[in-house]
């Protein structure tokens, strides 16, 4: 076995979405930004090229010139994307760890946006010290998840494409289909995110499940959250906004640890 680095505390973390691009430099040790979060819109298209541009913009504007961690909404293994439900299909086969060292001349540790949040969610927000099955959902464009056994991520799992009633569960039930088919927040959460909850349940039994992304704002939560029975325990995720750039600074740090 390798013998693991010093690494250092202090990493930028930047999580890569559909509409923006965020960054700041992260604790490590405790989870809180050091500075202000810095966001630039998502260059449209979105292709590799362009957000890895982007994401050295980040860079320069924080003026940060060491190791990062980087976000992407999609399933990514050793650095390579696998999948793009809600990005540019070009990202696909991407070596993304490579192309966006390259472009910004510093190594990159590379993640799945959902698995960033539930990194961080464990670490310092809903999921701390918890014990068992974790699962961590995030509702926004699409579905992404993070499942935790004993506070031990299994990446990639990618259970907003189960498919319910015949249909992809994030087709049904993400945020986004609230806003588009103008749901009401009760039928939303009634109708859509109640029966794809009961399938998650019934396939995982989670003994707790974090429920993130915007609608974890507590003015939001507070809404819908009392149309949802589960047999798990169910909370919003507390780091809010922040958990995927946490996340990634975290996974940053893995990697420099390992070497
Ligand atoms: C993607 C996941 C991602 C989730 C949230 C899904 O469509 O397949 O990889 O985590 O959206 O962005």
């Amino acid at each position: 076995m390798g013998k693991k680095k010093k690494a250092p505390r202090k990493i930028l973390g930047v999580d890569i979405g559909g509409s923006g691009i965020k960054g700041a430099p992260v604790q490590t040790r405790t989870g809180e930004l050091i500075s202000e979060r810095y966001r630039i819109p998502t260059p449209q298209p979105a292709t590799p090229k362009a957000v890895a541009e982007t994401v050295h913009e980040i860079m320069k504007a924080t003026g940060w010139k060491k190791p990062i961690g980087c976000t992407v909404p999609g399933r990514v293994v050793r650095g390579v994307v696998q999948t793009a439900a809600n990005i540019d299909d070009a990202w696909i086969g991407t070596d993304a760890r490579s192309l966006f060292s390259k472009v910004c001349g510093v190594p990159v540790a590379v993640l799945n946006d959902a698995d960033a949040a539930g990194v961080a969610e464990m670490k310092y927000g809903a999921g701390k010290k918890e014990e068992g099955t974790t699962l961590l959902l995030t509702f926004g464009t699409g579905i992404g998840s993070a499942l935790f056994v004993d506070g031990c991520l299994v990446p990639n799992t990618e259970f907003g494409h189960i498919r319910y009633d015949h249909r992809i569960a994030e087709h049904v039930a993400a945020d986004s289909v609230r806003t588009k088919e103008h749901l009401s927040w009760e039928k939303w959460a009634k109708r859509r995110v109640q029966p794809v909850l009961e399938m998650y349940e019934f396939l995982l039994a989670p003994d707790l499940i974090i429920v993130g992304g915007g609608v974890s704002k507590p003015e939001r939560w507070e809404i819908f959250s009392p149309f949802l029975d589960t047999k798990a325990k169910l909370v919003p995720a507390a780091l809010g906004n922040e958990a995927g750039i946490v996340g990634a600074a975290l996974a940053c740090r893995e990697m420099l640890k390992a070497g």
